[in-house]
């Protein structure tokens, strides 16, 4: 949100900004936009830190322009997800100096063994006891076994429910609910995948708990209360399919979920044909899975996946989007856009995830078309690969992206695998094959 388009010249993107963005969603051929959160924040971890669950904040615009976003994306058939952030809040939320909301969240005489997210332990004290924060100090984690902590997020649902927001990313999907008894979490073992190993532990305590689907059963039956029912999109940061898959339970928790196998893989044709055929496997039927390469927390799959390879790129973003199910692309995807540098005085983030949050590069203007004024992080390579420049070449990446997603919304069959020679993966969906050719690299499709 911050880093897609401003238009009052401040330098943050703004919803004016985006609503000024709507013709190129609806060139692309989008159907639906996710915002990272836009609620009022003290911004210790960029509008994942709630100061108000109601409210918009101005930096980003108003509660009007939210209104105007809704409606001119809905005269385009584009719907307007926004970002929830219901396992913690921020430290300047008035719920957690209010003694009455002390049972709001989770509090403990002495630290157990968890450790935060951002590195460190996860508890930090206060009058005397301990609070919980798997995230920053200043994201104290709500208590997800008090009763009035459930009520209040069903009101927020309904709240923007109501007022035409077509859905929800829920942050932290898989860690609201923590063991009711803080035990210690138990070592990770050499087998544990590295994102397990990073922290020393496997998270089973701290978060992952069966409980969280109860609360997910409801969230649905709110969402289906509207007409067209609302959208519930997990951040379901779990590596173990049949933990995934549970998040979509039979058809009455979550209609999508990310993936983290596929975002976690490497670039290589037999590891993402595996995540892609045993995740297929792991759904319940009828289930939709949701792929995707990048977001804001880690490096852009065009650095990461591809290393600025563009061949590597069109193969990226064309498996991403002949795959059944969903796909989310993130802002500058489209372009194959690449982290970008940020010097160590122009460091923002806790968890130094700025190179991913550059700016979106509109054109080759100094300001990237940004900005009128001074952009919150530096802009990235865009004299290189911008917007305005691939618009006009019939050859660009982001061509390749719009003819994709237009395929994309053609394809409804299942998922045929092919044989494929080694290093490439081949499939059908419909009359289509997609042919990957991981050492080319090369992407083909050829309409039967
Ligand atoms: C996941 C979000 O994507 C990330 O940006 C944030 O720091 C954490 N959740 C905490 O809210």
């Amino acid at each position: 949100m911050r880093s897609f388009a401003d238009f009052n010249g401040d330098g943050v993107g703004d919803l004016p900004g985006l609503i000024g963005k709507l013709d190129y969603f609806e060139w692309l051929g989008v159907d639906a936009l996710w915002l990272s959160p836009i609620n009022p924040s003290p911004n210790k971890d960029y509008g994942y830190d709630v100061s108000d669950y109601l409210d918009v904040d101005p930096a980003l615009g108003t509660m009007a322009d939210l209104d105007r976003l809704i409606e001119d994306a809905g005269r385009r058939g584009i719907r307007v997800l926004l970002d929830i952030v219901p396992n913690h809040t921020s430290d300047q939320h008035p719920w957690f100096s209010d003694p009455e909301k002390r049972d709001w969240y989770v509090w403990a005489d002495r630290p157990n063994n968890w450790v935060s997210a951002f590195g460190g332990p996860a508890w930090t004290q206060k009058d005397g006891r301990w609070y919980l924060h798997n995230f920053a100090p200043g994201q104290p984690d709500l208590n997800w076994w008090n009763d009035e902590v459930r009520a209040e997020f069903e009101r927020i649902l309904r709240f923007w429910f109501d007022r035409g927001v077509a859905g929800f990313r829920i942050d932290v999907a898989h860690g609201l609910v923590k063991d009711e008894l803080l035990r210690d979490n138990p070592p990770a073992t050499r087998d544990d995948p590295p994102p397990i190993r990073r922290f020393g532990q496997r998270q089973v305590y701290n978060s992952r708990r069966p409980e969280v689907h109860d609360v997910f059963r409801r969230w649905r039956s709110i969402a289906e209360e509207y007409d067209p029912p609302r959208v519930l999109l997990g951040e379901t940061w779990v590596l173990e399919l049949a933990d995934w898959a549970a998040f979509y339970g039979a058809d009455d928790e979550l209609q999508l979920a990310f993936n983290f196998l596929m975002a976690t893989a490497t670039l290589d044709a037999t590891e993402l044909r595996t995540v892609v055929e045993t995740s297929l496997a792991a759904l319940p039927a009828g289930a939709k899975p949701v792929w995707h390469g990048s977001n804001h927390d880690v490096s852009r799959m065009a650095t990461r996946w591809c290393k600025g390879d563009e061949g590597k790129v069109r193969l990226a973003l064309t498996m991403l989007l002949t795959l059944p199910g969903a796909t989310v692309l993130y802002q500058g995807d489209e372009i194959g856009q690449e982290d970008g540098v940020v010097p160590p005085e122009r460091v923002l983030d806790i968890s130094g995830r700025d190179p991913e949050r550059t700016p979106m590069p509109w054109n080759g203007e100094p300001k990237g078309g940004f900005t009128s004024g001074e952009s919150w992080l530096p802009m990235g390579e865009h004299r290189r690969r911008n917007v305005a420049a691939q618009r006009e070449d019939p050859g660009s990446v982001l061509n390749l992206t719009r003819e994709l997603i237009a395929l994309k919304k053609r394809l409804r069959g299942p998922y045929e695998p092919l044989p494929a020679s080694k290093g490439g993966w081949r499939y059908r969906r419909d009359g289509v094959v997609v042919d990957l050719d991981f050492n080319g690299p090369r992407a083909r499709i050829e309409e039967a």
